[in-house]
């Protein structure tokens, strides 16, 4: 599939996207100046920013984000640190082939800082999910997800940094799996084909679990 990957901060999801050799058409940001962009520059992919203050409601920035996809032959959407909701046209027209990556286990601590949320309520387990978009916060059909304990000693960033390390792994393994056609959605229920679905079962992509121990 011919993925857009909608950024707006660091873009270290982006990179592991490209390394792993998914197809990303199109970069767009809804920030200026951003690592993401500087990243889509060091592939030679096409990079666009669409700074909201530009537009008078979501529906017009979302019909702007929708001319930019038609022309680079988009047929899904990754989001990868992209902070804005999508407008109801850009998710029916997508529907159940737009992704997020949330760093936490949803449905806990939706939204923003899922990390620091996490660490404030003092839960023992954390982790990553990649979901499908829908209309609400974070709260759309769970695609796969992947535990990260979390020390007595960390802080923001050690936790970030695990929970990184998680996505970077998991993420283009989800795209790998829908690029194949393994990934069917039945409303809230995402069945996932073949021996890919054991590869996301969430033990594989710990690393405190078989396989990965050790990671970085
Ligand atoms: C990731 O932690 C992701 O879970 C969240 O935003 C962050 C983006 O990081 N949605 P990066 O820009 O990919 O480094």
């Amino acid at each position: 599939m011919r993925w857009a990957v909608l950024v707006g901060g660091q873009g270290t999801n982006l990179k592991a996207l490209l390394e792993a050799g998914i197809e990303v058409a199109v970069v767009v940001s809804h920030r200026a100046g951003v690592g993401a962009l500087g990243i889509a520059a060091d592939y030679r992919v096409p990079a666009e920013v669409l700074l909201p203050r530009q537009f008078s409601d979501r529906a017009a920035y979302g019909q702007a984000l929708r001319e930019i996809l038609a022309r680079f032959g988009v047929e899904g959407i990754l989001l990868a640190g992209f902070l804005r909701w999508l407008d109801q046209d850009t998710v029916e027209h997508y529907r159940n082939r737009i992704l997020n990556i949330h760093p936490s286990l949803l449905p806990a601590f939706p939204g923003l800082d899922g990390v620091g949320q996490a660490l404030r309520w003092g839960v023992r387990w954390t982790g990553v999910t990649v979901h499908i978009v829908d209309e609400g916060q974070d709260t759309g059909p769970i695609v796969a997800q992947c535990p990260v304990p979390v020390a007595a000693d960390d802080d923001e960033e050690s936790l970030a940094a695990k929970i990184h390390a998680v996505e970077h792994r998991l993420y283009p393994a989800v795209v790998k799996a829908f690029d194949q056609g393994l990934i069917r959605v039945e409303g809230r229920q995402v069945r996932i084909a073949g021996p890919v679905g054991s590869l996301l079962d969430h033990w594989a992509w710990n690393p405190v679990g078989a396989g990965l121990a050790g990671a970085t």
